[in-house]
């Protein structure tokens, strides 16, 4: 606990280093307790979250007050009623965990608080920022001359990536009008949402029918790519996917890098969730073609555990990142000796910015690669593990098997609405006709209400935390295995928690069983 005299000197700006250390140690006390009952914590608990926002929205205190009772409004009231997203049970949307070794290293750089925006200010601090570019270079498969940023998250480090193309391919030209962009009808929308926000009309964004495992279909992509070309677009990138939010499907990269190569097209890959498992033998494998990419995103604060707040935007041909996004000013320092060295405020929109660099750096120094691989393994066995359990309930179907560490299951339709649902699914002009999808839809009211229903059921435990989503109108729920901290226990929570749903949802449900 902090001594009297830490609160009153907390209440001055410039708090003595007794007063900070007493501070920090009160703040590692909860987090101490906050690790130590982290398993055990409720993984959704959100009821009351409102209220309880609410009173948390007033504006500051004229006057400093304690920090045990801010801590007190913090942990006992504020972080509870929350998606928990550092526990085990967090198998929603897509997990980051959260390690505690970054969280240490925002500390550091926080208090020693170094400029890290222009490289003379820090030559030291920026290499290490270069240092874990370079090494995610080397693990997507990038040649040498590739470099890259963090960013703030995938998202933003996938506009930065559409600006470089843009730029680096049509200036500033009307071209821009004319350029049409492809993607699957699976793709995030943090890549539909750039093409707009870096100055492509947004009809000119075309979502591609996907197969039957919820990749990008090369066929629709070629007819789509042929069609533009006649009516006087300029086919501009193509977008593949390394896992989507959805499925974890993963698109035919090598195919398309042939492709957009064939088309003298930018191929742009968002490996935001799949590419850490470059990492691993099976990703790899999984992955390939991915190296291929003129430009990449890859969100260290999924595959990489970290902290939310860290994604990373790699270019192949390095010198088109800062081709893009260089400006020079004469209040800047001189770039000194090492003109051509990495320098961030050079490859990205930012001037000032945190230190992004070390909250990768100090977790890969202090565990080392191989710990991050063997983590990336374990999430594809238990991914595959509990995708054979669930194959084998007959009141369910595995509507995506893992392609990575994500699958998604549905309570098992009746024969007539799963032949319908399989038909729609087939063919693109049935998906892309409104009338149909409104009949499907219909069709399909009632056993979407059930599969939520279920998902209540299985999420109700507060052991383990699913998220639904939508596949061409049928509901599903998904399992995204992706937390360091989640091992094979908790996926056995998991399937126990979704076969005691099953039966108690969907016991009786189907007179039609097929
Ligand atoms: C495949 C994919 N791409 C992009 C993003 C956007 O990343 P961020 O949330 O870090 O902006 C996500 C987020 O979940 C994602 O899953």
């Amino acid at each position: 606990m902090s001594s009297p005299s830490a609160p009153r000197e907390a209440a001055t700006l410039e708090p003595s280093p007794q007063a900070f250390r007493e501070l920090v140690m009160a703040v590692v006390e909860r987090l101490e307790h906050y690790l130590a009952t982290l398993a055990e914590q409720p993984v959704s608990a959100t009821a009351g979250a409102e209220a309880r926002a609410a009173r948390l929205a007033g504006g500051p205190p004229e006057e400093g007050r304690p920090l045990e009772q801010v801590l007190a409004e913090l942990f006992d009231h504020a972080i509870p009623p929350s998606f928990n997203a550092a526990s085990p049970g967090y198998l929603a949307y897509i997990p980051g965990g959260g390690l505690p070794h970054a969280a240490i290293a925002d500390l550091l750089a926080g208090v020693v608080n170094r400029y890290t925006g222009v490289r003379p200010a820090a030559p030291a601090l920026v290499e290490i920022e270069a240092a874990v570019l370079r090494w995610l270079v080397g693990v997507v498969g990038y040649p040498h001359d590739a470099t890259g940023l963090l960013t703030s998250g995938g998202s933003l480090a996938t506009w930065t990536a559409l600006v470089t193309a843009r730029r680096v391919r049509l200036g500033e030209s009307a071209r821009v009008l004319r350029a049409t962009l492809y993607a699957s009808d699976q793709v995030h929308h943090a890549v539909t949402r750039a093409a707009v926000l870096v100055g492509f009309p947004a009809e000119n964004v075309r979502l591609v029918a996907s197969d039957a495992d919820f990749r990008l279909d090369l066929a629709a992509l070629e007819a789509a790519v042929a069609a533009d070309r006649a009516a006087g677009y300029e086919p501009f990138l193509v977008t593949g996917s390394a896992g989507t939010t959805n499925t974890g499907a993963v698109d035919p990269l090598a195919a398309l890098a042939d492709f957009a190569a064939r088309e003298g097209m930018w191929f742009h890959v968002d490996a935001a969730y799949g590419g850490a498992f470059a990492l691993t033998e099976r990703g790899r494998r999984a992955l390939a073609g991915m190296e291929r990419a003129d430009s990449l995103v890859l969100d260290p604060h999924k595959g990489l555990f970290l902290p939310y707040g860290t994604g990373a935007v790699l270019v192949r041909r390095g010198e088109e990142l800062r081709r893009a996004h260089e400006v020079t000013a004469d209040y800047l320092p001189p770039s000194g000796e090492q003109e051509a060295a990495f320098d961030p405020h050079a490859y990205g929109p930012e001037l000032s910015r945190p230190w992004r660099g070390l909250r990768l750096w100090l977790p890969l120094q202090l565990v080392g690669t191989a710990a991050f691989a063997a983590a990336l393994d374990e999430k594809l066995d238990l991914a595959a593990e509990i995708a054979a359990e669930l194959a084998t309930l007959a009141e369910l179907d595995l509507v995506a098997a893992p392609q990575l560490s994500v699958l998604a299951f549905a309570p098992r339709l009746p024969a007539d609405l799963a032949s319908a649902w399989q038909r729609h699914r087939s063919n693109p002009t049935l998906r892309r006709d409104p009338t149909a999808r409104a009949e499907l839809a219909a069709a399909l009211a009632e056993p979407n209400r059930r599969t939520r229903q279920l998902l209540a059921a299985i999420n109700a435990p507060q052991r383990v935390f699913l998220t639904p989503t939508r596949l061409d109108e049928r509901d599903v729920v998904r399992i995204c295995v992706l937390s360091f901290r989640t091992h094979r226990d908790r996926l056995a929570m998991a399937a126990s928690d979704i076969r005691s749903a099953v039966s108690a949802v969907l016991g009786a449900a189907w007179p039609d069983r097929a």
